[in-house]
């Protein structure tokens, strides 16, 4: 399964590029930066990260997001166009995808809205979990209905399981075999860090100065 980090701290980036296969950011992460800033910051990003890196578009209109879309493209190579699963955004999905841009259709609450976004050649869907279990829906059972259905329709778009609140959303994305997980810096902290790992480095730490 691929790890995406969700932010657009460069700092997290660098500490944790051994681990990652791409980075997302959305409106709500880059708006920490001064916008003049946000085109060199995703530079930056690109260069620290070889695989894709998720902008989203700001524009509402088809026509808008298709020239935002292109512009961004063009920051660099490995940048992914984000749009959102509206109509305007699922038909600019199509036209970018035509053009060979790679596309990330966010903001996805819906197996019929992965269904669509996977028609108009999305390269990723991403469907929210968090957002669904806030709002009293089971987001791991979407990410899982998703999957089945590009399975047995055979989709080539791949499932990118968003809106990780805790370690058990990754471990389970993974377990109904999502393509790619984002998470934020805190949670991908918690998949290295374990209360019993520490406890052991410290008592192996400690015997170690026995016998000296
Ligand atoms: O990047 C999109 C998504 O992962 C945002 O998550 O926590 O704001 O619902 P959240």
């Amino acid at each position: 399964m691929e790890f995406f980090l969700d932010t657009a701290e460069l700092d997290e980036i660098v500490k944790y590029k051994d681990f990652l296969d791409g980075v997302t950011t959305n409106p709500s992460t880059m708006s920490k930066h001064k916008p003049s800033e946000h085109s060199s910051l995703i530079k930056e990003i690109c260069k620290v990260i070889s695989g894709p890196v998720s902008v989203e578009v700001i524009s509402e209109k088809y026509e808008d997001m298709v020239k935002e879309g292109q512009r961004i493209s063009k920051i660099s190579d490995n940048v992914c166009v984000k749009l959102p699963c509206t109509l305007d955004g699922l038909r600019a999905c199509k036209t970018l995808s035509v053009k060979g841009i790679p596309t990330n259709l966010t903001l996805c609450f819906s197996s019929a809205q992965a269904l669509l976004a996977a028609k108009c050649g999305a390269t990723y869907v991403s469907p929210f979990m968090g957002r669904l279990d806030d709002n009293g829906h089971d987001g791991v059972l979407l990410v899982e209905e998703i999957v089945e259905i590009f399975d047995v329709q055979g989709c080539e778009t791949k499932v990118l399981a968003a809106s990780v609140r805790n370690l058990q959303h990754v471990i389970q994305s993974a377990l109904v075999g999502a393509s790619a997980v984002t998470m934020p810096p805190q949670i991908l902290k918690q998949c290295f860090q374990h209360h019993l790992t520490t406890q052991g480095l410290e008592r192996f730490a400690e015997d170690s100065q026995k016998n000296k």
